[in-house]
């Protein structure tokens, strides 16, 4: 967030300087924001982008004379590529979990035994594929016929693409076979091979448009077209890996039902096997990396599936990711080049986190100038100047890294890096707590660049995921002083042309689209609980542990009540919060530490105005378990102690560690000690383990 040093600081620039750096502001970003929203093709990196509007804004602030008419604060974006509808997966669009090495594959393996109760020596069978650096996408079949694709979104929600999957020859419009189920939905990855990527962006150059970075860029940007006749001239393909909701049962193994899959007309990855346990998957690693270069196509790793269906339906998913299911990742790709500067961002939290300006250099196809720096201790113990070379690597999806110095290239009279004390945005004091890498901004909500942060994080996909107010939006918004805090989102149709011009007049805006913000927004104010905890921003607080506080407490008003008598670290209420399977001293600190701040309770007062927050509903189907407190303690024989707390989760359930007169079940299996004996004066029910399988089903 802070300005390039190269450039002449706003204070010193003469009215002739601003104009022309406002000219040649207003050029630049409105060509990146048709690059990042129209073509899928962002060319900066969202801070150096960030970086270009702040300098803007600070340079109309002073020269409020010389703000232009296409100015990029009187626009939003660019037109949004609007039209898709959104369209809800009956079963969530999963992630996986990585692996980076043999060792974290074979953790797998043992975690999957452990979990499983199987002993140390049982085989695991697993299907393996390549993991191919696509867009993953769902295709729904009723009776054999394609009636619906959509893209992942958040894994709950999607993208209505059926039109542009449709152009994909890959793609069966009817499925093969008799005794097709009613209903099927496939999952699997759309991906431009890429010799079709090279040639798609020779013509784009020759034509004068921008080209993209990568096949998957590509290939994501064309099935975002708002236009099939576009996508179906882009050459697509697609393999299917998986299934979501299905009417029928397609095998009794993965194995079998890729089998099924192929038969019904699907395109499956050639170089996928069957294999029968770790030992086989280090080999396929192997064969795999030796032929990636070879291959017609992006892939970033191997796929790794728990063969049996019935253990994949036990081991079940935690977060996003299944138990049943690891990726193990190439190698990150590494490069060599000079850090021109050492940057501090500031984050939702008050972190002040440290990003390398690098000069730009390709790794693994992609331009990097910016990379993460991790924190102070990080800069010191690699001991990174300016004007160092330096090594980056990047791997995936993760944020590049800076890796290490090439000391012998240190320029002469390059000095230690000295990490600021004060935020570098509101000046405030930044302090370190005793234990704690991160150093903070101790602003709050008075620093600008928390402010945002939080707003950005309350809109967000997870939270209130208002459509239509992203990133860009949120910025402009605070910027012209419509927004401040949160509850100011949902008075912003009511303010509308008071302080600032009306929405729909600014550049960027029409009638229409100011009208879909005002709808998308007033949609929101209904929402989940579990959505608006996590909304909050509470340090450590993420969708898990929102929807614990959620489950646990059940709707807004107690939870308020209870954790205003959580302060009280000897009562009830803080004890309460701490039993919680999953809510340790350090989260319940950061969520008491939330409350205490009034500028919270002002937030949290406000927002109570606007919104009707719903109370938690246990899932569908739930059990007579459902909203009952449960404590495991003993062994179990048909299933580990982390399967039970899974299953008792999914019907509903909330798990505590210890036994008190709110605990409503004991699960008591053999070696039961002092928990059982509290369980018997307190009167709670007690149940053995058939008694616990006949409610968890077996
Ligand atoms: S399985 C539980 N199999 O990787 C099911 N995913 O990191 C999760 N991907 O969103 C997906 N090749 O886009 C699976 N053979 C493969 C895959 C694959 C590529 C992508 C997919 C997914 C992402 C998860």
């Amino acid at each position: 967030m802070n300005a390039h040093k190269t450039e002449k600081a706003v204070a010193a620039l003469t009215e002739k300087e601003a104009a022309d750096e406002l000219a040649r502001l207003a050029r630049e970003i409105q060509a990146h924001d048709t690059a990042y929203h129209t073509q899928d093709a962002p060319v900066i990196s969202d801070a150096e982008y960030d970086q270009l509007r702040i300098r803007n804004a600070e340079i109309e602030k002073r020269f409020p004379t010389l703000v232009r008419d296409d100015s990029p604060s009187r626009r939003v974006g660019a037109a949004p590529a609007e039209g898709f509808r959104k369209v809800a997966h009956a079963t969530p669009m999963l992630s996986l979990d990585n692996a980076f090495a043999r060792d974290d594959v074979v953790l797998f393996f043992e975690r999957v035994r452990r979990f499983l109760k199987l002993p140390p020596e049982a085989a695991v069978e697993v299907t393996a594929e390549p993991k191919i650096d696509g867009l993953s996408a769902s295709l729904r079949y009723e009776k054999g016929a394609f009636v619906l694709g959509a893209t992942r979104g958040d894994g709950t929600t999607g993208e209505d693409i059926t039109q542009n999957l449709s152009t994909i020859a890959d793609i069966p419009k009817r499925l093969k076979g008799q005794d097709l189920p009613d209903l099927l939905d496939i999952r699997g990855e759309a991906y431009m091979a890429r010799t079709d990527f090279l040639e798609l962006n020779a013509a784009r150059e020759k034509a004068g448009e921008p080209v993209f970075a990568n096949p998957r860029n590509a290939a994501a940007g064309s099935l975002r077209q708002l236009d099939p006749a576009i996508t179906a001239k882009r050459k697509l393909r697609f393999f299917a890996y998986g299934w979501g909701e299905t009417s029928a049962a397609l095998g009794e193994t993965q194995w079998e039902a890729l089998a099924w899959l192929k038969a019904a007309g699907f395109v499956l990855n050639p170089l996928a096997e069957c294999l029968k346990d770790e030992v086989e998957a280090a080999a396929f690693y192997e064969r795999i990396e030796e032929r990636r270069a070879e291959l017609a196509y992006d892939i970033d790793g191997i796929v790794l599936k728990v063969n049996r269906l019935d253990w994949q339906a036990r081991l079940g998913t935690v977060s996003r990711a299944p138990r049943w299911a690891i990726a193990r990742k190439f190698p990150a790709e590494r490069a060599e080049t000079r850090l021109n500067d050492i940057g501090i961002q500031v984050g939702r939290t008050g972190a002040l986190t440290p990003v390398a300006h690098l000069e730009p250099v390709t790794v693994g196809g992609v331009v990097v100038s910016r990379a993460t720096l991790h924190n102070e201790d990080e800069i010191a113990r690699k001991d990174v100047r300016k004007g160092d070379t330096v090594l980056i690597q990047r791997a995936g999806d993760v944020i590049p890294q800076v890796v290490g110095v090439i000391t012998k290239k240190r320029p002469k009279g390059a000095k230690p890096f000295r990490f600021p004390q004060e935020c570098p945005v509101c000046g405030s004091l930044a302090i370190r707590e005793a234990g704690e890498v991160v150093r903070r901004c101790t602003g709050g909500l008075v620093c600008p660049a928390q402010a945002v942060e939080r707003l950005r994080h309350f809109v967000s996909r997870n939270a209130f995921d208002i459509e239509g107010l992203g990133k860009k939006q949120v910025e402009a918004f605070w910027q012209e002083g419509r927004i401040q805090g949160p509850a100011d989102i949902f008075r912003l149709e009511e303010k509308d042309g008071k302080a600032a011009p009306p929405l729909a007049e600014c550049e960027g805006w029409g009638e229409t689209s100011a009208r879909n913000l005002f709808r998308a927004i007033a949609a929101r104010r209904e929402i989940s609980l579990e959505r608006f905890v996590y909304a909050l921003g509470i340090r450590q607080v993420g969708q898990a542990t929102a929807r614990l506080i959620a489950q646990n407490y059940g709707s807004l008003a107690n939870w308020r009540r209870a954790m205003e008598k959580a302060e009280d670290r000897e009562g009830d209420a803080y004890r309460d919060l701490l039993n919680i399977d999953g809510i340790g001293p350090s989260v319940a600190d950061d969520i008491l530490g939330f409350f205490a701040e009034p500028n919270n309770r002002d937030v949290l007062n406000g927002l109570a105005g606007e919104l009707r927050v719903e109370d938690f509903k246990a899932p569908e189907g739930s059990s007579a378990i459902a909203g009952k407190t449960i404590v495991f303690t003993g062994n179990l024989e048909t299933m580990t102690r982390a399967e039970a707390k899974a299953r008792a989760e999914a019907l509903g359930a909330k798990v505590a560690g210890s036994v008190s007169a709110k605990t409503d079940f004991v699960v008591a299996g053999p070696g039961a000690g002092s928990k059982l004996k509290q369980a018997k004066e307190l009167g709670v029910e007690i149940l053995d383990e058939p008694a616990w399988l006949d409610v968890a089903g077996r």
